[in-house]
């Protein structure tokens, strides 16, 4: 895609981090961005930054498959059409082992993070066919790279997402539509703030989070972007992401050693 100026552009989960970024440098390029999320102060703070005439808010919940519906329906209903979708919205959950995890949690966990991606897709994907250049681009992760104890249904997800992506990029490789899949790795946003949380652990998880986040959701997108831009089929968000990745592909034994020893250095 050699430009977003003009591009319609729908981004999910553009109330806060990432995606509000991503909506933010996209109008400044050019971009009308028509952002959805269940936050709906975020979303209003979303378009106070960018201005009403680039941008449209619309309260869905990405895991109810009728709202999606109903909000692709209305967007096409205006718009005709979008050239760009950006599969952003996700949640994230704190540490807990498999049994501990009421089964409400991880079916709702995989509604946002999994559902929503295909949902969206095939809501928008007729659409996005007609246009002459035209992206899709789905939120995974690192752990989506590198299965981690106590995060089975996040890894899940976005290892599926990883799936969804790398089969939907082959499916199209004779269209004009290009698939990108985002790894990010540590980013400073809401994600761990926003998430399920079990035992009361929620403020030490979100302090042991701004430990580790290594970019900022700013960075973050214009890396996105650029990926878009250039037709990437997979990116690596930070130099945390970019070294997992290297080390998943050439030493994954000792990537699972070094994720036991550091869960056994810190009594998880
Ligand atoms: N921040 C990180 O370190 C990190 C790392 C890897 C992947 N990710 C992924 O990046 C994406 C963006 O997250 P972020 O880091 O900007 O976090 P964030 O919490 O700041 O933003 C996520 C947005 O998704 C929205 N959302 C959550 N559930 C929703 C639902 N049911 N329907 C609609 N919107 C919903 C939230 O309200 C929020 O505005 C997510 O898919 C996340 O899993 C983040």
């Amino acid at each position: 895609m050699k430009s977003f100026k003009d591009k319609i552009v729908v981004i999910t989960g553009g109330a806060s981090g990432m995606g509000r970024s991503l909506a933010v440098q996209l109008a400044a390029e050019g971009a009308t961005v028509l952002i959805s999320d269940i936050n709906e102060s975020g979303l209003a703070g979303t378009r106070d930054l960018i201005g009403a005439g680039r941008c449209q808010i619309y309260k869905v919940d990405v895991g109810n498959r009728h709202e999606v519906y109903a909000f692709a329906k209305e967007v096409l209903d205006k718009y005709g059409y979008i050239d760009v979708l950006i599969n952003n919205a996700g949640i994230a959950i704190g540490e807990a082992r498999l049994m501990e995890i009421p089964l409400e949690d991880f079916e709702r966990l995989i509604n946002i993070n999994l559902w929503g991606v295909i949902h969206h897709t095939r809501a928008f994907l007729d659409v996005i066919l007609t246009r002459p250049e035209a992206a899709i681009a789905n939120t995974s992760s690192v752990f989506g790279l590198m299965g981690i104890p106590t995060q089975i249904p996040y890894c899940v997800s976005k290892f599926a997402v990883r799936g969804f992506s790398d089969s939907l990029r082959l499916e199209l490789s004779d269209t004009n539509v290009a698939v990108t899949c985002i790894h990010p790795g540590g980013i400073d946003t809401n994600i761990v703030a926003n998430g399920i949380h079990y035992n009361g652990k929620k403020e030490v998880t979100v302090e042991k989070f701004k430990e580790l986040v290594m970019t900022s959701s700013d960075r973050a997108a214009t890396i996105i972007l650029n990926a878009i831009r250039r037709k990437a089929k997979r990116v690596m968000v930070g130099p945390d992401a970019r070294v997992i990745r290297m080390m998943t592909q050439l030493a994954p034994g000792i990537v699972d050693r070094e994720i036991l020893r550091r869960r056994s250095n810190l009594s998880l």
